[in-house]
């Protein structure tokens, strides 16, 4: 939920903040703007739209600037207007601001700043930031963003820059993430690391209640109550190409495509096929833990829930461990019951930076229950606040429609039930067979993207449809969810995912000669009983759309298109059966002239609750 960058000391800043406003763009993208001081001025532009519409109005703005901040937004407080968009500024117009977060007690501080006679510009929460920092200020912004963040209630990372000290950059975080690239002769703010990749790979990560003071002269870290903070300097291990598009039109199409590379990675150094065993660092579980544990509790939001969901059938059926997946946003205020002594709650996320699941995981960590995390981006808050944890390593991922950071969280929950059942109850055979089918999927994966016209054909032929239903069985029914998911975030076409016997008790009523049904049937346990809803389908005109194993042509009889995925066993299946489900969506999406990487009213890190 929106995007932050600011530098001091860059020959183009320009370049830097609108370059690093389009590789966060992902954020949120309803309007942008851009702040800079240069001969002794601070210039502002904002703009609704994406920030190449920004760009746009650009074209006459100083190149180089002192110090300059930019902000690209998803609306919460205030609708999608130029007023509204960041950076805010103060009465006077010497501050500007921008701010990613919630001021919680924004109308109480409002009211306040109205009494003493301050006008606000526009409706958003942010401007109170602006005129706190205005009140405070005497000689020292630094101190006076301080004071102003004393206020406020909520969560913020925020940039301030100032005309009286046109070499200050102040910046702040509470709960949304900032890092500062330390360059050789600059100092770049981002609200992470992508956009200060092509600059420098030494960064320091902002904590929560730290502030930050950046000059041509270097920086300065300090706590809210004004204790000084020595930071910790870290080495960026991500690599520029992991952001660029290369030959393909689109992120989310490069990140289906970068499946077999991200799940390889996922895998490296942890899956030993050949001996049948898995190592894991990072859980740090002791035997007497893994023992003792009686219940698992999986928390997570959109896509990352599903991925939970894939794992609550692994883990009852092989490791004989209870398993609740939760959506973070109901456990949070749920009061969950939770035992010390034997459970573990696992928080899965990509951004780690969700708020939901953010919160969850502290809702728990206060109940005293042990935590682990499945994140996707290094250092970010969730990674840092669980007890332990595995990073799915699958490089980083720019489409707001998440593909290969599924592929790499049921991956990585995989290798976490092997982790587990090899010192409980799984036999050598059940681990042998588990790692020896885990480790060809990357390779299953790969064949299988050789060719995919015939998506794009069927995709053709489902893009008028005005709803879908996707239905799936046992491990198939998360992947049915995650399926109309993918198709409902980016073609904007209504799709619902359903247990496939269940949909007899409503979607059913759905079903004429104009409703495309995806049918998961994968050769396993379920396979008659879907087969037998298929029938179902049919008999009500349901085009069905079966997605099924190599071989198991019998299903064209019963099927309008059949999709043919690489066989592998029941629990890992997923892996395989999701691929075509999400370039399905993103065909169909494409046809119907949707922007794909950047679906309307949604933003990749959801950092509001
Ligand atoms: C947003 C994104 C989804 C993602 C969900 C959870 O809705 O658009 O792709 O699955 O947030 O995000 P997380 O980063 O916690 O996995």
């Amino acid at each position: 939920m929106c995007g932050i960058v600011g530098c001091v000391g860059l020959e183009d800043s320009k370049n830097y903040l609108i370059g690093g406003l389009k590789v966060l763009e992902y954020r949120g993208y309803d309007s942008a703007g851009i702040a800079m001081i240069a001969d002794d001025e601070v210039h502002v532009r904002k703009a609704v739209g994406m920030v190449a519409e920004l760009e746009k109005m650009c074209h006459d703005f100083p190149r180089k600037g002192s110090v300059g901040i930019a902000h690209t937004r998803w609306a919460t407080h205030g609708g999608v207007t130029q007023d509204n968009a960041h950076p805010h500024m103060d009465a006077a117009g010497n501050i500007a601001v921008v701010h990613n977060g919630i001021v919680e007690n924004h109308n109480a501080l409002r009211t306040l700043l109205e009494r003493e006679g301050i006008k606000f510009k526009t409706q958003t929460d942010t401007e109170v930031i602006a005129h706190l920092v205005s009140k405070f200020y005497e000689d020292d912004l630094a101190e006076a963003v301080r004071l102003a963040l004393r206020e406020i209630r909520g969560t913020f990372g925020i940039a301030v820059i100032s005309k009286k000290e046109p070499n200050v950059l102040v910046a702040a975080r509470m709960g949304s993430p900032l890092v500062l690239g330390v360059g050789k002769d600059c100092l770049l703010l981002a609200s992470d690391a992508a956009p200060i990749l092509p600059y420098t790979q030494q960064a320091i990560y902002l904590n929560n209640g730290e502030l930050l003071k950046a000059t041509p002269q270097g920086y300065e870290f300090f706590s809210l109550d004004r204790t000084s903070i020595t930071p910790k300097i870290e080495e960026l291990d991500q690599q520029l190409e992991s952001i660029e598009l290369g030959q393909f039109p689109h992120y989310m199409l490069k990140e289906i495509y970068d499946q077999p590379t991200s799940l390889e990675n996922t895998l490296r150094g942890r899956l030993k096929a050949e001996a049948g065993d898995v190592h894991l660092g990072g859980p740090g579980l002791s035997l007497k833990t893994i023992h003792a544990l009686n219940r698992v509790i999986i928390v997570g939001c959109g896509t990352s829930f599903h991925a939970g969901l894939c794992a609550k059938y692994l883990f009852e059926e092989f490791l004989r461990i209870p398993c609740e997946v939760e959506y973070a946003s109901e456990l949070r205020y749920r009061n969950p019951i939770v035992r010390p002594k034997s459970d573990l709650a696992i928080f899965i996320s990509q951004s780690g930076e969700t708020a939901d699941t953010l919160a969850a995981l502290r809702e728990l960590q206060r109940k005293g229950c042990r935590t682990l995390g499945i994140v996707n981006v290094v250092n970010s808050s969730i990674a840092r606040e669980v007890d332990s944890g595995i990073y799915t390593h699958a490089g980083m991922e720019i489409g707001v429609a998440s593909t290969k950071a599924f592929t790499a969280q049921v991956a990585a929950l995989t290798l976490f039930a092997l982790y587990l059942g090899r010192s409980r109850d799984f036999s050598s055979f059940v681990l042998q067979e588990m790692t020896e089918s885990l480790a060809k999927i990357p390779t299953l994966i790969e064949d299988y993207l050789v060719d995919t016209t015939q998506i794009e054909d069927i995709a053709e032929e489902v893009r008028n449809a005005r709803n879908l239903l996707y239905l799936g069985r046992g491990y198939q029914y998360p992947v049915a969810l995650e399926g109309a998911l993918k198709m409902k975030e980016i073609s904007y076409i209504h799709a619902e995912g359903y247990p496939a016997a269940e949909m007899k008790h409503g979607p059913i009523a759905l079903v004429d000669e104009n409703m495309p049904v995806v049918a998961i049937a994968t050769r396993d346990r379920t396979y008659e009983k879907v087969v037998s809803n298929m029938q179902e389908i049919k008999a009500r005109n349901g085009k069905i759309i079966a997605v099924t194993t190599e071989g198991n042509t019998d299903i064209e009889k019963l099927a309008w298109r059949t999709i043919y995925v690489p066989h592998t066993i029941e629990p890992i299946q997923p892996l395989l059966t999701s691929i075509p489900l999400q370039l399905l969506a993103y065909y169909v999406a494409v046809k119907n002239g949707r922007n794909v990487d950047k679906p309307r009213n949604l933003a990749k890190s959801v950092t509001v609750e």
